[in-house]
């Protein structure tokens, strides 16, 4: 017989069956913990009497093929959704506490109410007066949401027995609890269980369950990844702290492509949609200044420029700091080591500092030659032409790789008024663009174009 996993790992969400100092799935320590086996399984108990119906693909009518959406004419969040909010599954929104995710998903529910959903809203952090103030502040005091301040889950099941939304949003996860599992709000055994019956009580009544949870600064969603394994669609909202923008990112999602993004700027009111992101995140650049390269990218299904800032400076200590913000620290000691040892350009005893104008976060591996061409141009102290966009994939031999997408980079790239773009060679003619197109086969190349005598 086999015996259900009653430990897991708050780090990554590995069940085992026994405790042990480390975790063999991620390598973390001290992060074993015990929980509740969830429910009973049939292991061990005689074999029940109803039995399941298998089901061909062939038998989905074409109805099921596509899940019921429903959108919530926020753009933005519609799109990260995969085209609208699907019935019957369960989103995770998770976020550092104060990033904004109580405002989205109360301005969120307003406009799917105002659509003619039913939508409850049920906030264990603050009381129903508090929201009710935070929803005047937004202007959505006319949106027919039902608002309710609880905590205990089998209070909170009960009432959406009762009421039956379409929608219903529990802010945070953190904040639930379960009379049966005795342990604190927010331990992992809580917040497993409290997911675990809100999960599997969406998939039974057919509503659409969002889930708010509390990252922490470790970028873990505090205690339980075990969360993440349990709903369809996970949502990360990500910014800085002084920054006003905010974006929303699609991490897993079962109805739609995963790395969607959906931007936002935070205003006094509330959040609003930002619908030419580019032009946001370009709208800092001053005069054309050394280490500022334009980085024609791609978030998602969408052409997004940012502006790549690098700064070096001769490092008072033997160790020199290689700082990066926006970007991967490992990917830019790459881009470094292939400078020196392709290009014979030294960094050796020099501090590096890169970051991505704006708080944004850039995974797209084009980004590759912008922050090489923000490096060089750094450390030489010459600006590069203002109006040229960057884009490429640099590979260890220096070889500069093309990249997906290049007609919808240097479309975005035209819109916002770019004379040239720096790129890959292309791998078939391409179309007209408008651009003076300035090709580089590898970077040493590129190093002699730009920064060449
Ligand atoms: P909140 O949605 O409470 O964050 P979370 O639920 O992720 O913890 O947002 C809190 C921050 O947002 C707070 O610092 C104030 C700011 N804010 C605005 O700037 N404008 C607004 O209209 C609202 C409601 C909040
Ligand atoms: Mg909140």
């Amino acid at each position: 017989m086999a015996k259900s996993p009653s430990f897991v790992c708050t780090a990554c969400g590995a069940t085992t069956s026994k405790w042990s100092g480390r975790c063999e799935t991620c390598g973390a320590w001290n992060t074993i913990e015990e929980v509740k086996p969830l429910s009973d399984g049939p292991g061990g108990k005689a074999l029940g009497k109803s039995r399941g119906t298998p089901l061909t693909l062939t038998d989905l009518s074409s109805a099921e093929k596509e899940p019921p959406r429903t959108v919530s004419g926020v753009t933005e969040l519609d799109r990260v959704l995969g085209g609208g909010l699907v019935k019957a599954s369960a989103v995770l929104v998770g976020g550092d506490p104060g990033i904004g995710k109580s405002t989205l998903l109360l301005q969120a529910a307003a406009r799917f109410a105002r659509g003619g959903m039913k939508v409850m809203y049920i906030s264990g952090e603050e009381s129903a007066g508090q929201i009710q103030m935070r929803a005047q502040r937004l202007g959505l005091t006319e949106s027919p949401v039902q608002l309710a301040a609880a905590t205990n889950l089998r209070d909170i099941l009960t009432t959406l027995e009762a009421e039956a939304p379409d929608l219903a949003v529990i802010d945070s996860i953190q904040t639930m609890w379960l009379d049966t599992v005795d342990s604190a709000p927010g331990s992992v055994s809580q917040v497993r269980s409290a997911a675990h019956e809100l999960t599997s009580f969406a998939k039974r009544r057919g509503i659409s369950m969002v889930l708010v949870g509390h990252v922490t600064k470790e970028g873990q969603l505090a205690g339980p990844r075990v969360v993440e394994h349990m709903v369809d669609t996970v949502l990360y909202f990500e910014g800085e702290r002084g920054h006003q923008f905010r974006v929303l990112r699609a991490h897993k999602n079962r109805f739609g492509p995963a790395d969607e993004i959906g931007v936002f700027e935070m205003t006094g009111r509330g959040l609003i949609e930002v619908k030419n992101p580019s032009a946001l995140f370009l709208s800092e650049r001053g005069e054309p200044a050394p280490g500022s390269a334009v980085f024609a990218g791609i978030e998602g299904s969408r052409p997004v420029l940012c502006e790549f800032q690098a700064l070096v400076a001769p490092s008072p200590t033997s160790q020199p700091r290689r700082s990066v913000l926006g970007w991967d620290g490992g990917r830019l000691a790459m881009i470094l080591a292939v400078l020196e040892s392709r290009c014979g350009v030294a960094f050796a005893g020099l501090d590096v500092y890169l970051n991505v104008a704006g708080g944004l976060r850039i995974s797209d591996p084009a980004a590759d030659l912008a922050v090489a061409a923000a490096l060089m141009s750094a450390r030489e102290d010459a600006a590069l032409p203002s109006d040229a966009a960057i884009f490429g994939e640099i590979s260890l031999s220096g070889a500069i790789r093309p990249v997906a997408q290049t007609e919808n980079r240097l479309k975005e790239a035209q819109k916002l008024g770019f004379t040239q773009a720096i790129l890959p060679q292309a791998r078939k003619r391409g179309g007209e663009s408008g651009l003076e197109l300035r090709h580089m086969a590898d970077l040493p190349a590129f190093v002699e174009a730009l920064f060449g005598e």
